[in-house]
């Protein structure tokens, strides 16, 4: 069997993040409200939902770079984030952009290698970002992701600038890496054919609440053409039209 049918069984896994009854307020705007969300690791889950509904917000509360207003969040220590740009440093080589503070310690240059060799980018180790297409630019970040070995990646768009092609061979890469490392991911994203292939789980959040959730037990890698697959995306987008009244 390979790595990406494997199926573990997830309610038995352990909880990597959870949120209960999260609220964020920013002034009077109550951004999400009573949000329960929990993440197992080695669990993906797809958080889909209009523009403005708190996606982001509710992965900086994953992420811990804001604090709740109210309820509770508990999330592992060893959490990565991928934005939807790459965020590099231009004055620093693609190696020392995967390192960051790390880049002074022993073997840390060795450790970058590895991690370019798993995004395929083994032979970027000494370019300078300025010299990166999109899709490689953004390959780095999901290095620099790895090379601190998350239990928890969480990816904010990280493809949606991409071209189509770009984009899919992202996913791969990304579907390749969660059967390697098997951390917990959290993927938000606004295409639907995306969550479908990724996730095992699909939130859809709207006005702040979770609204819609749905399991994916389709085997990977999953075909795009398949009446399954079409039928589960027609289903998600009467509920994503729903979350919209
Ligand atoms: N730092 C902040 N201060 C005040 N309001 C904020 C802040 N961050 C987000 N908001 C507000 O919170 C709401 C949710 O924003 P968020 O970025 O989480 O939405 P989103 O679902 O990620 O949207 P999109 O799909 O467009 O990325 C918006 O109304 C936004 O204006
Ligand atoms: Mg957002």
């Amino acid at each position: 069997m390979s790595e990406l049918a494997y199926q573990p069984d997830y309610d038995a896994a352990p909880v990597v993040a959870r949120l209960s009854g999260a609220r964020k307020r920013y002034g009077e705007n109550t951004v999400l409200d009573n949000v329960d969300f929990t993440v197992r690791k080695g669990e993906c889950v797809a958080l889909v939902g209009p523009s403005g509904t708190g996606k982001t917000t509710l992965l900086r509360l994953l992420a811990g770079l804001e604090s709740v207003s109210g309820g509770r969040t508990e999330v592992t220590q060893n959490t990565s984030v991928v934005f939807q740009e790459p965020r590099l440093i231009q004055a620093l080589r693609v190696w020392k952009n995967v390192l960051l503070d790390d880049a002074h310690k022993p073997d840390a240059k060795a450790r970058a290698r590895v991690a370019l060799q798993d995004v395929g980018l083994e032979d970027k180790l000494e370019s300078w970002p300025v010299s990166l297409s999109g899709g490689q630019a953004q390959r780095v970040a999901v290095a620099r992701a790895l090379y601190r070995s998350p239990e928890l990646m969480l990816l904010d768009e990280p493809f949606s600038a991409l071209d189509a092609f770009t984009r899919r061979s992202m996913q791969s890469l990304v579907l390749k890496l969660w059967a390697k490392y098997r951390f917990g991911l959290v993927i938000v994203t606004h295409d639907l054919d995306e969550a479908l292939i990724l996730a095992d789980r699909i939130v859809i959040l709207s006005k702040g609440r979770i609204c819609h959730e749905t399991r994916v037990d389709m085997p990977r890698e999953r075909d795009v053409t398949s009446p399954e697959f079409n039928a589960l995306k027609r289903d998600l987008l009467k509920q994503f039209s729903l979350s919209l009244s």
